[in-house]
Protein backbone atom coordinates (compact mmCIF):
# COMPACT_ATOMS: atom_id res chain seq x y z
CA UNK A 1 0.00 0.00 0.00
CA UNK A 2 2.20 2.71 -1.25
CA UNK A 3 -0.21 4.87 -3.19
CA UNK A 4 -0.01 8.60 -2.41
CA UNK A 5 -3.09 10.41 -1.04
CA UNK A 6 -3.97 11.65 -4.84
CA UNK A 7 -4.40 7.86 -6.05
CA UNK A 8 -7.73 6.46 -6.29
CA UNK A 9 -7.28 2.66 -6.18
CA UNK A 10 -9.83 1.31 -3.26
CA UNK A 11 -7.77 -0.45 -0.42
CA UNK A 12 -9.20 -3.71 -1.21
CA UNK A 13 -7.57 -3.37 -4.97
CA UNK A 14 -4.10 -2.65 -3.38
CA UNK A 15 -1.38 -5.04 -2.96
CA UNK A 16 0.48 -5.64 0.22
CA UNK A 17 3.67 -7.43 0.50
CA UNK A 18 3.63 -11.14 2.60
CA UNK A 19 5.56 -13.79 3.70
CA UNK A 20 6.55 -16.83 1.78
CA UNK A 21 7.88 -19.82 3.37
CA UNK A 22 8.69 -22.89 1.31
CA UNK A 23 8.56 -25.62 4.01
CA UNK A 24 10.72 -28.45 1.91
CA UNK A 25 13.32 -25.95 0.78
CA UNK A 26 13.41 -24.53 3.63
CA UNK A 27 13.32 -20.76 2.27
CA UNK A 28 11.97 -18.05 3.51
CA UNK A 29 11.41 -14.33 1.76
CA UNK A 30 9.36 -11.98 0.91
CA UNK A 31 6.47 -10.48 -1.81
CA UNK A 32 6.58 -6.92 -2.61
CA UNK A 33 3.79 -5.54 -3.86
CA UNK A 34 5.27 -5.36 -6.97
CA UNK A 35 6.04 -8.61 -7.74
CA UNK A 36 4.50 -12.25 -8.06
CA UNK A 37 4.92 -14.70 -5.62
CA UNK A 38 6.46 -16.40 -8.25
CA UNK A 39 9.12 -13.81 -8.77
CA UNK A 40 10.29 -13.53 -5.56
CA UNK A 41 10.77 -17.43 -5.54
CA UNK A 42 13.36 -16.97 -8.40
CA UNK A 43 14.85 -13.87 -6.08
CA UNK A 44 15.42 -16.14 -3.38
CA UNK A 45 17.19 -18.23 -5.32
CA UNK A 46 14.29 -21.18 -5.80
CA UNK A 47 13.38 -22.31 -9.40
CA UNK A 48 9.70 -23.11 -9.86
CA UNK A 49 7.99 -24.83 -12.71
CA UNK A 50 6.04 -22.38 -14.86
CA UNK A 51 4.99 -21.63 -18.25
CA UNK A 52 2.09 -19.30 -19.25
CA UNK A 53 2.71 -16.73 -15.64
CA UNK A 54 -1.11 -16.05 -16.45
CA UNK A 55 -3.39 -18.23 -14.07
CA UNK A 56 -4.17 -20.31 -17.08
CA UNK A 57 -2.53 -23.37 -17.65
CA UNK A 58 -2.15 -24.93 -14.29
CA UNK A 59 1.82 -25.86 -14.67
CA UNK A 60 2.79 -24.23 -11.34
CA UNK A 61 -0.10 -25.51 -8.94
CA UNK A 62 0.77 -25.47 -5.58
CA UNK A 63 -0.21 -26.89 -2.37
CA UNK A 64 -0.60 -24.72 0.61
CA UNK A 65 -0.19 -25.46 3.95
CA UNK A 66 -0.56 -22.74 6.03
CA UNK A 67 -2.31 -18.98 5.25
CA UNK A 68 -4.76 -17.64 3.38
CA UNK A 69 -4.51 -17.28 -0.69
CA UNK A 70 -6.01 -14.65 -2.53
CA UNK A 71 -6.99 -16.56 -5.48
CA UNK A 72 -6.33 -14.69 -8.85
CA UNK A 73 -6.23 -17.17 -11.40
CA UNK A 74 -8.32 -18.77 -14.17
CA UNK A 75 -7.63 -22.32 -13.64
CA UNK A 76 -9.02 -23.74 -10.37
CA UNK A 77 -12.77 -24.23 -10.10
CA UNK A 78 -14.77 -22.69 -7.26
CA UNK A 79 -14.07 -25.46 -4.22
CA UNK A 80 -10.65 -25.54 -4.92
CA UNK A 81 -10.33 -22.19 -4.25
CA UNK A 82 -12.73 -22.29 -1.49
CA UNK A 83 -10.54 -25.00 -0.06
CA UNK A 84 -7.43 -22.85 0.07
CA UNK A 85 -5.35 -26.35 0.01
CA UNK A 86 -3.67 -25.28 -3.43
CA UNK A 87 -2.72 -22.01 -5.03
CA UNK A 88 -1.47 -20.77 -8.55
CA UNK A 89 1.89 -18.29 -7.61
CA UNK A 90 2.28 -17.07 -10.98
CA UNK A 91 -0.77 -14.65 -10.08
CA UNK A 92 -2.21 -15.04 -7.08
CA UNK A 93 -1.10 -13.87 -3.60
CA UNK A 94 -1.84 -13.97 0.44
CA UNK A 95 -4.97 -12.21 2.17
CA UNK A 96 -3.00 -12.27 5.17
CA UNK A 97 0.63 -11.74 5.85
CA UNK A 98 2.01 -15.13 5.89
CA UNK A 99 1.57 -18.05 3.08
CA UNK A 100 3.57 -21.48 3.73
CA UNK A 101 3.92 -23.54 0.87
CA UNK A 102 4.86 -27.27 0.24
CA UNK A 103 7.80 -26.21 -2.06
S1 LIG B 1 2.31 -20.81 -14.87
FE1 LIG B 1 0.40 -21.20 -15.84
S2 LIG B 1 -1.00 -21.10 -14.18
FE2 LIG B 1 0.87 -20.49 -13.27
Amino acid sequence: MKHSSGDLVPPELEDDSFEVVLRQSGIRFVVREDQTIIEAMVEAGFEPLTSCEQGICGTCLTEVVEGEPDHRDCYLNESEKASGKVLMPCVSRCKGKRLVLDL
